[in-house]
């Protein structure tokens, strides 16, 4: 079974607690967002593979370490996905973005791909799927099963707040992936609304609503 780790560093728990605020405006939301998936980036990267190597520093050579040129791609769920990809490229840089949109359907009401656009290479990069809140959980694992066919090999799951309901549906799917959140929040309501959660992200990033 994939790991499922709430990140409870308590800077990313304080902002947690601004962007839940239904009081906070298009603006801030934003803007912690962005901050969030910054240091959930901090986070998730903690394994990336070192190399040693040698620096000149302006006193004498030095034994250092580098990346060992691991591969990365985010890949935002649109629309909300986006509110945290710039985030993680503020500590990535080199990573490649991919877009996966998806809409229910209103007869099966299963997740249906509309857009799809991934770097080449997929099938060598790490790849770690934004959203900002996993709540069914069937966006997330469509989406997994899609980069799956499309030669992905490893792939994380990162959100801001996750129902049980969405994290036990992932784990059943996919059992091989592991999810990370800001919050592991209560249940779901009858419209499918993470409680306490944050309201609709996607409306709140944008100011749709
Ligand atoms: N999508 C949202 O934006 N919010 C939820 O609570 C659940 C799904």
């Amino acid at each position: 079974m994939g790991k499922l780790v709430v990140l409870n560093h308590p800077l990313i728990q304080h902002k947690l607690t601004m962007i839940r605020d239904k009081n906070t405006g298009t603006k801030a939301f934003r803007e912690l967002v962005d901050e969030v998936a910054t240091l959930m980036a901090f986070e998730i990267t903690r394994d990336l593979p070192l190399e040693e190597t040698e620096v000149e520093t302006p006193i004498a050579k030095a034994r250092a370490y580098r990346l060992s040129g691991k591969k990365l791609g985010i890949v935002p769920v649109l629309r909300a996905g986006l509110g945290m990809v710039d985030g993680m490229l503020n500590l990535i840089p080199a990573a490649k973005v991919g877009h996966v949109g998806l809409f229910r359907d209103p007869k099966t009401l299963k997740p249906v791909e509309y857009y799809f656009k991934m770097p080449t290479d997929i099938a060598e990069r790490d790849l770690i799927i934004v959203d900002p809140m996993l709540a069914t959980g069937g966006t997330a694992v469509e989406t997994i099963k899609l980069l799956k066919e499309h030669g992905a090999s490893s792939i994380k799951l990162m959100c801001l707040i996750g129902a049980p309901e969405g994290v036990r549906a992932v784990q059943e799917a996919h059992p091989d992936i592991d999810i990370y959140l800001a919050a592991l929040d209560e249940k779901l309501n009858e419209n499918s609304y993470i409680v306490p959660g944050l309201g609709d992200a996607g409306d709140r990033l944008f100011g749709t609503k």
